[in-house]
């Protein structure tokens, strides 16, 4: 842990950078103040505020629609309400795929008005320029390859990544072209175990995988899915530990239930005024005031 790290508790790049096949970087998804708070209160070392919040909170079919203004709202309830855990924030699509300008700038909104510590943006060896202009300005940026939900759904579908010879090449090949371009982390999504693990063993940045073994530097998983909060669709990697949606469901139905039999609010959830203002009342209305 950095000098930094004891002063503040967040941890910084430096801090992920030397946790590198040591001890595992516990990463989730947040996109409001109750999931960041809980994201804390759980020790997650780093909050990716992702652009599945499209699909999970915003009910979109893809991470597609996603526009940079809806991260920004996600952002700020995330970074404010979880200040000392580092948080990471997507770049949605057409972002960062226009020019390295717009990329620049969209990242620097991310940070300055989004209160990120570091974006994250899906793709290879094509947006190395992208990477180096955003890194150049200072800002740490992570990687995202295997399934790239932004595009590949659309070329391939939702299948893993990385079982064929020639997808190991092409993923080792973006992987060290993203790290030499200065990512400080690679998240692998729905890579084959063993592809992930060579992928780790040859970068010497920290990999993050959502269903792609257990070799990676550490983990990370959509806490929608993990909570059982979407109903929609639930990737095969993405184990539940929760059912959040029957217990929310459950809650309403018993609230809905007690409204329509007149129980709620019950006297402890209601304020009386005193028996002179209950008379004056009573006379007003020309009926008694209950
Ligand atoms: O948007 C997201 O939640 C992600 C994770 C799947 C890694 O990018």
């Amino acid at each position: 842990m950095s000098d930094e790290t004891k002063k503040t508790g967040k941890i910084n790049v430096r801090d992920i950078s030397l946790r590198k096949g040591g001890k595992k970087l516990v990463m989730v998804t947040a996109y409001d103040h109750s999931t960041a708070v809980a994201a804390e209160a759980a020790g997650s070392d780093l909050i990716l505020v992702g652009d599945s919040g499209g699909m999970v909170v915003m009910g979109l079919d893809s991470t597609r629609g996603v526009t940079v203004e809806d991260m920004l709202f996600m952002c700020k309830a995330v970074s404010r309400s979880a200040c000392n855990t580092f948080t990471i924030c997507d770049m949605p699509f057409l972002s960062y795929q226009v020019s390295e300008e717009k990329a620049l700038v969209n990242a620097g909104r991310l940070i300055n008005e989004g209160g990120a510590d570091a974006v994250k943006l899906e793709g290879g060896n094509h947006f190395k320029k992208t990477v180096q202009k955003i890194t150049s300005a200072g800002i740490p940026v992570a990687g995202h390859l295997g399934l790239m939900p932004q595009t590949t759904p659309f070329w391939r579908g939702y299948g893993s990544v990385g079982k064929k010879e020639t997808e190991i090449e092409g993923l080792i090949h973006d992987a060290l072209e993203l790290q030499d371009a200065g990512i400080f982390l690679l998240v692998l999504e729905n890579v084959a175990s063993e592809t992930a693990d060579y992928v780790t063993s040859s970068l010497k940045i920290p990999t993050i995988g959502i269903g792609s073994g257990l070799q990676c530097d550490g983990q990370v998983l959509v806490t929608h899915d993990m909570l059982g909060l979407y109903d929609r669709f639930s990737p095969r990697f993405a184990k539940r530990y929760r059912n959040l949606l029957h217990e929310m469901t459950a809650g309403i139905t018993e609230y809905a239930e007690e409204v329509r039999n007149g129980k709620f609010p019950q006297e402890e959830y209601t304020t009386h005024v005193s028996k002179d203002v209950k008379e004056r009342l009573s006379n007003r209305s020309g009926r008694m005031v209950k």
